[in-house]
């Protein structure tokens, strides 16, 4: 049986070290602000917007959630977007994805400012990433990378699998992976939709990573005894003995790899925690560069 790795619980413990630092900061006036931008009414982004700012909350930091109803204008958006640009109060900007669809998501995140870019996504942050340089990354990648780092799990040589190449998660964590750095160095194979055989590359990794977003995709058969799995997918899926008419799964399924592998992350309560708590401390870290404070 696999040990899991418990996100919920490392995230917590990052989050108390988080406000140790929150409180030597404000002995100097200083709070580190974030401002979450949503347009419009998706149900999902309302829950991650919302544990956002909770989670800022609790740390003690100042947060902001910005609501914009769906018809918003391009201009509009990019005018918040500038807005808080101006503001020394708020030192990460995030604006949560997807926007509806006549929004121009690339357009609008080059309107912020890459030292407020808590989410990594701009291309000056994106482009300093792949040149191996230390810049905002990602918080879902990030969060992979740190939690399993603080399991003692070093991908430094190992045959990483990862399935999907979306630009939030595969793409970047196939960069971070292979730098020569310490906690990465990996072998990295990208998987996704023109693969030819997914199985034939998930049996052989030492470490897999499903973040493409098909419900239960990854099944024991399809990776070796002893990998580390780590799934990234949030699907709802049909479950009619559920009071909401749904539950809430990954990519992967859970009970055949948890049989096979040596470490598992669990949905709810793997990467989605860690996501958050990255999202802090990139926070944490744009308030510090900003006010050119040290903790
Ligand atoms: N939608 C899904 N993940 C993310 C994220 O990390 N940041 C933002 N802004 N939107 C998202």
């Amino acid at each position: 049986m696999a040990q899991i790795l418990d996100g919920k619980k490392t995230a917590k413990q990052i989050r108390s070290e988080l406000r140790e630092k929150t409180e030597k900061l404000r002995e100097k006036g200083i709070v580190p602000g974030l401002a979450a931008v949503l347009v419009g009414d998706n149900p999902a982004s309302e829950i991650y917007v919302s544990s956002k700012a909770k989670a800022c909350k609790k740390t003690g930091f100042y947060s902001e959630v910005i609501r914009k109803p769906a018809d918003l204008t391009q201009e509009q958006l990019e005018q918040v977007v500038q807005e808080l640009n101006e503001r020394t109060d708020i030192h990460g900007i995030l604006v949560q994805e997807p926007l509806p669809k006549h929004l121009n998501s690339l357009q609008m995140v080059l309107q912020i400012n890459p030292v407020k870019d808590v989410d990594g996504f701009h291309p000056a942050n994106i482009g300093m990433m792949l040149l191996g340089h230390p810049s905002f990354i990602a918080c879902t990648p990030l969060g992979i990378l740190e939690l399993l780092r603080r399991y003692d799990i070093s991908p430094s040589g190992m045959d990483v699998v990862i399935l999907g190449r979306g630009n939030i998660v595969g793409k970047p964590l196939a960069v971070l992976l292979q730098q020569k750095w310490k906690g990465s160095n990996a072998t990295v194979t990208l998987c996704h939709t023109g693969t030819r055989d997914v199985a034939s590359h998930t049996r052989n990794a030492d470490i897999v990573i499903a973040a493409m977003g098909v419900a239960e995709y990854l099944t024991g058969d399809m990776i070796k005894e002893g990998a580390v799995v780590v799934d990234v997918g949030i699907n709802r899926v049909e479950d009619s003995s559920q009071k909401k008419g749904y539950r809430v799964v990954g990519d992967v399924q859970f009970e055949s790899c948890s049989e096979k592998a040596s470490y598992i992350t669990p949905v709810p309560g793997g990467v989605g925690p860690m996501t958050i708590a990255m999202l802090l401390s990139n926070t944490m870290k744009a308030c510090m560069m900003q006010t050119g404070a040290e903790t």
